[in-house]
């Protein structure tokens, strides 16, 4: 056990050192570095369980910390690990099937609504098993150099120590924190870099299922305990595995449209207290936010370079959320992506580094419960809504690959090439996502394995197409 602690902090240490001889890029203010990642060891909960044993074995395999990655230079390729830690009914149906209970729709409800112990057993199963060390293999080998790890509040061990709010999760399933420990340290073996995204706050961020609570009163925004227990998990993150990973991505997605007089200020606020706070721990995290689907010139001279250093802007698109994006035709998807550009680049190029952090080929909402459990889809028109107008049947667009035609295999090659230019306009782009139980057309693994993706993510098809 004891050993299994000490190697990881040695990771940590190197991948520290290792960080900070990267400080070459443009928008430095020094290299000081001061932040050693703390002494303070990974936690007891990194030794209890079935993990450590893999953390274990593997940690013992290899210790080579990662040379720098070039940010600005090269390409930011990566895919999120999602429906891994923050679990989502359209990505793992079956285990939300399982419960024989509608009412659990989300991970807030999974803890809620059954007793614990089958809630953790069923979830550690998941962790163990839903990404192994052969995805992390599999994902060097098709040329992906980033993962981008959603992860909850809910499953980072604070302690009372570390916070001067509640340490309770309750509801949620707390556990999986040796799970990443393990998940980092295959990285660090397979040469791929990490984002660890902060993927569901307390109170939640948005309302939707994937911040752990789909609910239409989300509280994150009006609740500063919730706010400032954020920023103690991203303290302890950046303390306890800062050397471990490259990006903090500070909070998924923020609904700041929610209220557009007040939400966009306390953002605002809440991304440089975050900031600053991972910053007085340790200098050499990169730091990502998002732009709260305010676009990203409402951003601009913001955590720009010299007030802040290594600050990434994380942009997400998405064409299937509502019924004029999908009335779209493929060639209208296409050209829309093709006149996000400009926009998109300008802001990089003046402000902060930027990726496009989540992006798909699905063209449809068809993935069963893609907009919650229970809930149908624009598409078909089996969700509830008015005017309602379906645009045809959800037969051959997600499911098996099997079932889909040579001229939509065409479109989805188009599509993810026409996604991968915007993204490379930029600092890059990270897939959503890697695997999917029953929705090939959300799936890079897929995508390999049915062709529509290339094994080389530099090899382009269509290289003028948006010309
Ligand atoms: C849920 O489980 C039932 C049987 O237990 C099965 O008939 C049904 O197809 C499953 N649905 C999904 C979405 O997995
Ligand atoms: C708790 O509050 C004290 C006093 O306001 C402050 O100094 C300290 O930094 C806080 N600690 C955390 C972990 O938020
Ligand atoms: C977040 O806010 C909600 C709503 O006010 C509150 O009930 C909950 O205890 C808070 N959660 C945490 C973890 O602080
Ligand atoms: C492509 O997008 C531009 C800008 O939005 C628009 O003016 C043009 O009509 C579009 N062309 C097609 C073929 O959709």
């Amino acid at each position: 056990m004891f050993s299994v602690v000490l190697s990881l902090l040695l990771f940590a240490q190197h991948g520290v050192q290792g960080a900070q001889q990267c400080r070459l890029q443009l928008n430095k203010l020094n290299s000081g570095g001061g932040g050693v990642a703390s002494s303070t060891p990974l936690g007891a909960s990194a030794s209890t369980g079935t993990a450590t044993a893999t953390a274990s074995a593997s940690a013992s395999a290899s210790a080579t910390p990662l040379a720098p990655f070039q940010y600005g230079t090269t390409p930011i390729r990566g895919v999120n690990l999602g429906g891994w830690f923050v679990l989502e009914p359209w990505i793992t149906p079956s285990i939300f099937n399982n419960t024989n209970n509608d009412g659990i729709v989300d991970l807030y409800t999974f803890g809620q609504l059954q007793d614990s112990a089958t809630a953790t057993s069923v979830l550690e199963n998941h962790w163990s098993t839903w990404i192994t060390e052969s995805d992390f293999i599999a994902i060097a080998a098709a040329g992906l150099t980033h993962v981008r790890i959603p992860f909850g509040f809910w499953s980072v061990p604070l302690t009372s120590a570390d916070t001067n709010g509640s340490t309770s999760v309750a509801p949620y399933t707390s556990g999986a924190w040796p799970y990443l420990l393990t998940a980092l340290n295959w990285a660090q073996q397979t040469g791929l870099y990490v984002i660890l995204d902060l993927h569901g706050a307390p109170g939640s961020q948005n309302g939707f299922d994937n911040s752990g609570q789909r609910t239409s009163t989300p509280e994150w925004f009006n609740n500063p305990a919730n706010i400032s227990r954020t920023v103690d998990t991203l303290v302890y993150i950046a303390k306890n595995i800062g050397g471990l990973i490259d990006i903090i991505e500070m909070l998924n997605e923020p609904a700041a449209f929610d209220d557009e007089t007040t939400y966009p200020g306390i953002l605002r606020q809440f991304w440089q207290d975050g900031y600053t706070a991972i910053r007085t721990i340790d200098g050499t995290n990169y730091v990502m936010l998002g732009d709260g689907f305010l676009g990203v010139d409402s951003w601009a001279g913001f955590l720009t370079y010299p007030s802040a250093q290594d600050v990434l802007m994380d942009y997400h698109e998405y064409q299937i959320f509502s019924v004029p994006e999908l009335e779209r035709t493929f060639d209208e998807h296409i050209n829309f992506t093709c006149s996000s550009m400009a926009d998109l680049t300008n802001f990089a190029k003046n402000n902060i580094y930027t990726i496009v952090g989540e992006w798909s080929t699905a063209v449809t909402d068809c993935a069963l419960w893609l907009n919650g459990r229970g809930v149908g889809a624009r598409w078909d028109g089996t969700y509830n809504y008015t005017p309602n107008t379906p645009l045809g049947t959800c037969d051959g667009w997600t499911g098996s690959y099997t079932t889909f035609s040579s001229s939509y295999m065409t479109f989805l090659r188009q599509y993810w090439e026409v996604q991968v230019m915007m993204g490379e306009n930029v600092q890059g782009w990270i897939f959503w996502t890697w695997k999917a139980e029953n929705a090939d057309d959300w799936s890079y693994q897929k995508g390999l394995e049915g062709g529509w993706i290339p094994q080389d993510p530099s090899n382009r098809l269509y290289p003028d197409i948006c010309s």
